[in-house]
């Protein structure tokens, strides 16, 4: 098979690695991918907003299937686009990207089929918002609709912070995403990320994982894409995973199916488990980036099989199975990440970090004269995995002390509940 890849992530980066161990695979294309990526695809510049350019390519090079990486394209519809013209594609419709486009679609989507989560508000107006605001009190969470690169959510601990949030979104902040807001409910539990391989009908449990989204040790500064991440999470027990199958993913898929919307590519669910039980935060329609990079690592089966599956509406008959082993991925960053990365600094020393059981995802690079530099904010995802999430800390730790980069930073606590977790027994 050919494939093309689109995206540029250490997501990306660890999905072109398994795509490239499949049998399957004739030729792997990615745009516009990035150096890492570039050891196992030929690096193509396509304009990813001119949908038919892509197409054209596609039909050019033969192109059996197109996996899209981020969530951007898709909740511009190229999916539909690419469908069209008869290329197979790996990844939600428009229609049913916008559980992650539109925080207010999936809400009402909750509402409508008995989805556990948030209580919430909708609103398109700002003195609306505010008395659904000064009416419940705070704490309280204000999240612009629409795509806001994760940066549209306000955790307001006080009234006063709230309708802060409110006039900034109606402001303007985020754009159109802010055009109208989601007030809801603050949860208090413990966060999980559970996946699911879908085909419009069949949801496959794809493994779970729990990152770390600020930047600083202690879960403590400002928000990031996220800083590091691993698999599996300890709180997703068998019984969890299994109530959130059954309470929020199967009535999702039915949901989406009844909307005419069905939903196939992968489901993210960031949720927060309760007292009460799994309550859904919110939907991506993709991978998590740097959650894909610990499940790749995890995965035993054959990914363009199970891609293919899931597109040809076949997962009913498909299993994917998983190491026992844990995974654990560290981001380094460049220096001023989340702010404005400090860009073009050089990286030696990967190869030796480098081990069997430890990959470095490449997420933010380039090549400059030769040498590796960085080229963005998040710029290296070292990823090891071992017999605990402490063994694969410990391993992922090792590697990054073997990297020769005094321009980049990183945590040092990555898996830290975990971690503690396996120390005490609980
Ligand atoms: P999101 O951009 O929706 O992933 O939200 C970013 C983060 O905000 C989540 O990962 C949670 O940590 C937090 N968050 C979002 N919604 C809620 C909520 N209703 N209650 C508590 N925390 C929330
Ligand atoms: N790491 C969170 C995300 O990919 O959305």
């Amino acid at each position: 098979m050919n494939v093309l890849l689109l995206g540029s992530g250490g997501r990306e980066h660890a999905l072109a690695w398994k795509i490239a161990a499949s049998p399957l695979l004739t030729k792997l294309y990615a745009s516009p991918g990035n150096p890492g990526i570039g050891r196992f695809a030929e690096l193509v510049k396509l304009d990813v907003a001119d949908h038919s350019a892509v197409a054209a390519f596609c039909q050019e090079k033969k192109i059996d299937l197109v996996v899209v990486g981020p969530e951007g394209p898709l909740v511009a519809g190229i999916a539909d686009d690419l469908r069209a013209w008869g290329i197979r594609v790996f990844g939600p419709s428009k229609a049913a990207a916008r559980l992650e486009g539109s925080k207010g679609f999936t809400k009402d989507l909750c509402a409508k089929f008995n989805i556990p989560t948030a209580a919430y508000g909708r609103f398109g107006d700002l003195a609306a918002a505010k008395a659904y605001v000064e009416k419940t009190g705070a704490p309280i969470v204000i999240k612009a609709d629409g795509l806001a690169a994760g940066k549209g959510v306000t955790i307001a601990m006080t009234q006063h912070e709230a309708l802060a949030a409110l006039d900034a979104c109606f402001d303007g902040a985020f754009g159109p995403a802010g055009a109208e807001v989601v007030v809801e409910e603050y949860l208090t539990g413990e966060e999980a990320s559970f996946f699911c391989l879908c085909d419009g009908a069949t949801a496959l449990p794809f493994g779970t994982a729990q990152d770390h989204k600020r930047v600083g040790d202690g879960d403590t500064g400002p928000n990031t894409g996220g800083m590091g991440a691993y698999s599996p999470a300890p709180v997703m027990t068998p019984e969890m995973s299994e109530r959130t199958m059954r309470e929020i993913i199967e009535p999702t898929m039915r949901g989406m199916a009844n909307l005419g919307a069905p939903f196939a590519g992968i489901l993210f669910a960031g949720l927060m488990i309760t007292d009460q039980g799994p309550k859904l935060i919110e939907y991506n329609t993709r991978f998590g980036d740097p959650e894909c990079q610990v499940l790749m690592m995890r995965l035993k089966d054959d990914l363009l099989v199970l891609l293919n599956a899931a597109v040809d509406g076949q997962l009913a008959h498909m299993s994917a199975r998983w190491s026992d082993e844990a995974a654990l991925t560290v981001v380094m960053a460049a220096r001023g990440y989340p702010g404005t990365p400090e860009k073009g600094s050089v990286i030696r020393g990967l190869d030796e970090a480098a081990s069997d059981g430890t990959e470095i995802f490449h997420a933010g690079t380039a090549i400059n004269g030769g040498a590796l530099v960085a080229n963005g904010g998040r710029v290296l995802n070292v990823t090891a995995t071992g017999a605990t999430v402490g063994e694969a800390q410990k391993n992922a730790y090792a590697a990054i002390d073997r990297i020769d980069w005094p321009q980049g930073f990183f945590r040092r606590d990555i898996g830290w509940r975990a971690v503690e977790r396996e120390q005490t027994g609980r």
